[in-house]
């Protein structure tokens, strides 16, 4: 039913009077004409929208709060101008996201960096540009980051980032960070005796401000981060019962998931945030600690369902009692989730929105792996080349993961804004294939 789909879609989607989906508006299959395809379309009216239910979720924290995205989800300098004119901060993970972000000019204090491996050029880099948190996550990254900091003679904001091992249920094992075989982060012993060693150290320029959190991305149950944030809590009861430290920010990461298919259950923010706030609140009041600001970094939830992939059918298999394979133009080189977490997507024809869906197709992108099918079973028209499938809920881990395999041109991305629609990423072209290569 192309309603259950259309529900996906970015809030102001409908369709016109040709039966094409239109965005705020805007026909999707006339900017397919214009643009080309693969084409990513952002309605920046629902990132806002988002924003506004995270702010209006975090209001009900009787401390202080701070909301970043996690730009990993996707990232462009248009995506930070945005994220800045709404004050929002940004969790980064590498030098190269700094750069992306200073380029679209967001405050360097409202960046944390995030990484498993910091390399000494990121910290650099972090330092440099006066990033508002790092996020340690190893003895070795401490060390490096104590003696970088003392050369420079420049202080250095740290948060540690705990692994508390608590599973979350995520669709895939890939997507789980906070139990106790994960690269990332200390694990609570670990956690409690560097930080005692820091906090000894009363001239060290490391200054630890907070602990952080993130146990996995796409679930659906907030409860296992509650019971984290509690283990969280008595490691800064032990620090400021042994160690006088004084606990001022706690970061819970992000991971709360987003509806994909007409089958997922709705993923309201408010109740994942509220269920943070109380076990944050309960739980200070039972030790006893004065209340952190609560940081949250969510990166899917903000970004995914303002995003449409749109694509051009080229063709269709059928292989009688098997399958029926209808093949687009962009795929594995533009989506890598369905090949990499069996992500699972739902789509439809852009410029037949209303037709009936007699036939269930695979959806196969047009690269030299088997494993690029970005929908296994979808129900659609009977599909023919030039029509436009369109993808929703493509907003986020779909171009930051995009690769240029079968030397793909990554695709253009449109953000469309009220009556504007903006080009805020060029396709790449030929040119851009070559230009690292060296004769
Ligand atoms: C440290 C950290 N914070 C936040 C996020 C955002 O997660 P999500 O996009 O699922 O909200 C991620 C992504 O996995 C992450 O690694």
């Amino acid at each position: 039913m192309t309603s259950n789909k259309l529900a996906l879609f970015p809030s102001s989607t409908a369709v016109n009077h040709q039966n094409h989906v239109t965005i705020n508006g805007h026909d999707v299959v006339e900017l397919t004409q214009q643009f080309g395809t693969p084409l990513y379309v952002y309605d920046v009216e629902t990132i806002h929208q988002q924003i506004t239910s995270y702010r209006q979720a975090l209001a009900n924290y009787s401390g202080s709060t701070q909301l970043t995205y996690a730009s990993k989800a996707f990232l462009c300098t248009a995506l930070v101008q945005l994220m800045s004119s709404e004050e929002v901060g940004l969790d980064v993970a590498s030098a190269g996201e700094i750069f992306i972000a200073r380029q679209g000019g967001a405050d360097p204090a409202s960046l944390h960096l995030h990484g498993n491996n910091k390399t000494s050029f990121d910290l650099k880099e972090a330092l440099q540009a006066g990033v508002g948190r790092i996020v340690v996550d190893n003895i070795h990254e401490l060390d490096r980051l104590a003696e970088m900091a003392a050369e420079r003679n420049q202080s250095a904001n740290i948060w540690l980032r705990i692994t508390p091992d608590v599973a979350v249920e995520t669709v895939h094992a890939y997507t789980v960070t906070g139990t106790a075989d994960s690269k990332f982060g200390f694990p609570l012993d670990q956690a409690e005796a560097v930080a005692q060693k820091l906090l000894a150290d009363k001239n060290s320029l490391v200054k630890l401000k907070g602990l952080h959190l993130h146990l996995g991305s796409h679930f659906h149950d907030a409860s296992p981060v509650a019971r984290a944030l509690g283990r969280l809590l008595d490691l800064a009861t032990k620090l400021r019962d042994e160690a006088n430290w004084s606990f001022s920010e706690l970061c819970a990461g992000g991971g709360w998931g987003v509806r994909y298919h007409p089958d997922d259950p709705p993923m309201p923010i408010e109740p994942f945030v509220s269920g943070l706030i109380t076990a944050v609140e309960q739980g200070c009041r039972k030790r006893d600690l004065s209340l952190p600001q609560l940081i949250l970094e969510p990166g899917r939830s903000l970004v995914a369902q303002a995003g449409v992939a749109l694509y051009t059918v080229g063709g269709r298999k059928v292989i009688p009692g098997v399958r029926t394979y209808v093949s687009v133009d962009g795929g594995l080189a533009d989506n890598p989730r369905p090949a990499l977490y069996e992500a699972k997507y739902t789509a439809l024809l852009a410029n037949r929105a209303t037709e009936p869906e007699p036939e269930t197709v695979a959806i196969a992108g047009p690269f030299c792996e088997s494993g690029d099918i970005l929908i296994q079973a979808v129900d659609l028209p009977v599909a023919c080349p030039g029509d436009i499938v369109a993808v929703p809920v493509a907003g986020a881990y779909q171009l930051s993961m995009s690769s240029n395999y079968n030397a793909a041109l990554k695709p253009a991305v449109i953000f469309i804004e009220g009556s504007e629609i903006k080009l805020v990423q060029r396709r790449e072209t030929f040119e851009d294939l070559v230009r690292r290569d060296v004769l």
